[in-house]
């Protein structure tokens, strides 16, 4: 093997605080290195300024022994550096060709020759085993489908190093699969991956080698097989976690939502619901069980009062829902974690104390006449309390959410949403992101809740969490409910059956 990419005492500050710290790490050709770290450990910091989208303090970048100087995205492009961010980064308003072709260097003036670029794209997506529709808009595709449009457009500018920021978070175990085989495939062409992911079993699948970043600094680089999960667990959090266990519950108490064979867009199959029936009650958690694009986001989205029912009814503590409006449901008690946190869970350019208290800003609490003064003092506190218990690392409680890493933005969300004391809690997706301990610590906070009387709604395309979580499953398979399991012991064959709808 030859070493493609070296990365020498490389530093990255903003402000008085150091992110990256005196980083050295090497990248082989044709080889998959992990980089793994609990959420603001520095990853993202790390690849982003392979990627040219910050300039590094300190320290020295070689590829293949030459010492380049990345100044900008395109410059990473053209020295044959991809990469799949985090958050995705594709222009919603144009097509799946569009955004591939977009920036490519060779269209210059008006006369691309688009023939030529669609039969090139479509070959690469022939080799690598993708099915892309090209002339879809990018609103009209899954996440999925999304990221191979990201990892197609690397490959279409020459990418030899690839780098993937948490791939692997909002896909399904299917999706998860058919990535790996391209990450291999990658690899036996002799290019390099270098891969972002909390999963301790992916990591230990797909990497021949991994680093572990602690606090912004390299704590050490083994090969895959020196350790197991556990050992890897312990040295990136620096402390042993423990085995899990849930109790199950049985309840039969008061119900606090009801949906009464309820329809929306009925045929759609992939964004509908069709006729479904369902009570949730207080004090258990019901999980969601499916694989997604089966209208679990509708079914959120409705008991969100985003969306209402063409057909039949919504009670929410046992009275009908008239008016269909997202605050409405928030006044009457229902909290809503998010499955896009961009879009629709934090307002980016604002602190994270106001994101915290986002919804109660009229309430006594932070403010006197209904929101007209702020309790300036009231929420400073609170919002710094919260930072404590949900261990959201930054450095100030002023600071953007923007500028939080991403499993820290997610911890801001869970704040201000599982401490709102609400009867119904939809949670989508809670621990997407989030590392080995702060996955423990919301699945414990679900519990609490759930022992407190909330009634909650599990949706997670990780099928381990369902399982470990729930008190009773249901599984949505094209918007309708293919059945219903005790959390006790459930037969999970049987779920994986009605999950493809067999
Ligand atoms: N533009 C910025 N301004 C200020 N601080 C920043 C900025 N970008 C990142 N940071 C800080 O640097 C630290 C590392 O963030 P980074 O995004 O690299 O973490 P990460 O390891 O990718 O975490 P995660 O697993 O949550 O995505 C965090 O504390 C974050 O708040
Ligand atoms: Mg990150």
């Amino acid at each position: 093997m030859s070493e493609l990419l070296r990365i020498e005492h490389i530093s990255k500050r903003f402000g008085d605080f150091y992110a990256n710290r005196n980083i050295d790490l090497t990248v082989e050709r044709g080889e998959i290195h992990t980089l793994l770290g609990e959420n603001g450990a520095g990853k993202s910091t790390l690849m982003n300024i392979l990627a040219g989208l910050y300039q590094p303090t300190e320290g020295k970048i070689f590829l293949e022994g030459k010492e380049v100087h990345i100044e900008s995205p395109s410059q990473a492009v053209s020295l044959g550096i991809g990469m799949v961010h985090q958050h995705f980064m594709l222009v919603d308003a144009m097509t799946v060709f569009e955004n591939i072709i977009l920036g490519d260097r060779r269209s210059k003036g008006i006369f691309i020759d688009r023939a030529a670029r669609r039969k090139e794209i479509e070959e690469l997506a022939a080799r690598y085993g993708f099915q892309i529709q090209l002339d879809r808009q990018i609103t009209e595709i899954s996440v999925g489908e999304q990221q191979r449009v990201e990892i197609l457009k690397a490959l279409y500018r020459g990418a030899q190093l690839l780098i993937l920021d948490e791939p692997t978070a909002a896909l399904t175990d299917i999706e998860v699969e058919g990535l790996f085989r391209v990450v291999n495939r990658l690899k036996e062409e002799g290019k390099s991956i270098i891969f972002i992911s909390h999963k301790m079993r992916e990591v230990l699948h797909i990497s021949d080698r991994i680093t572990i970043l602690r606090g912004g600094e390299a704590v050490a680089t083994i090969n895959r097989d020196e350790m197991d999960g556990q050992q890897l667990a312990s040295l990136m959090i620096g402390r042993e976690l423990s085995e899990s266990h849930y109790e199950k519950r049985n309840t039969a108490e008061k119900t606090v939502a009801v949906l009464d064979h309820v329809s929306y867009h009925k045929n759609s199959k992939h964004n509908g619901l069709a006729d479904v029936d369902m009570k949730i009650h207080a004090g258990e958690i019901v999980g969601i069980a499916g694989v997604d694009g089966n209208g679990q986001t509708q079914l959120a989205q409705m008991l969100t009062g985003v969306i209402w029912p063409e057909e039949g009814h919504i009670q929410l503590k046992n009275s009908n829902v008239g008016v269909f409006d997202p605050l409405q449901f928030i006044q009457n008690g229902t909290a809503h974690v998010p499955e896009d946190r961009n879009l629709q869970g934090l307002v980016s350019d604002m602190s994270i104390a106001d994101n915290i208290v986002l919804k109660r800003t009229e309430s006594e609490e932070f403010s006197k006449g209904h929101g007209l003064f702020l309790k300036k003092k009231a929420i400073s506190a609170y919002a710094s309390e919260m930072a404590g218990k949900y261990d959201i690392r930054c450095r100030s409680i002023y600071q953007d959410v923007r500028s939080l890493s991403g499993g820290n933005q997610q911890k801001v969300i869970l704040a201000r949403e599982l401490e709102s004391n609400p009867d119904l809690l939809v949670a989508a997706h809670p621990t997407r992101g989030l590392d080995i301990g702060a996955t423990r610590f919301v699945r414990d906070q679900m519990c609490a809740a759930r022992d407190r009387g909330v009634g909650v709604v599990l949706i997670s395309a990780d099928f381990d969490e369902i399982l470990e979580m729930s008190d009773r499953i249901l599984v949505l398979f094209e918007g309708r409910i293919m059945g219903e399991y005790s959390g006790k012991n459930p037969p999970i064959k049987e779920i994986s059956m009605a999950m493809t709808g067999k």
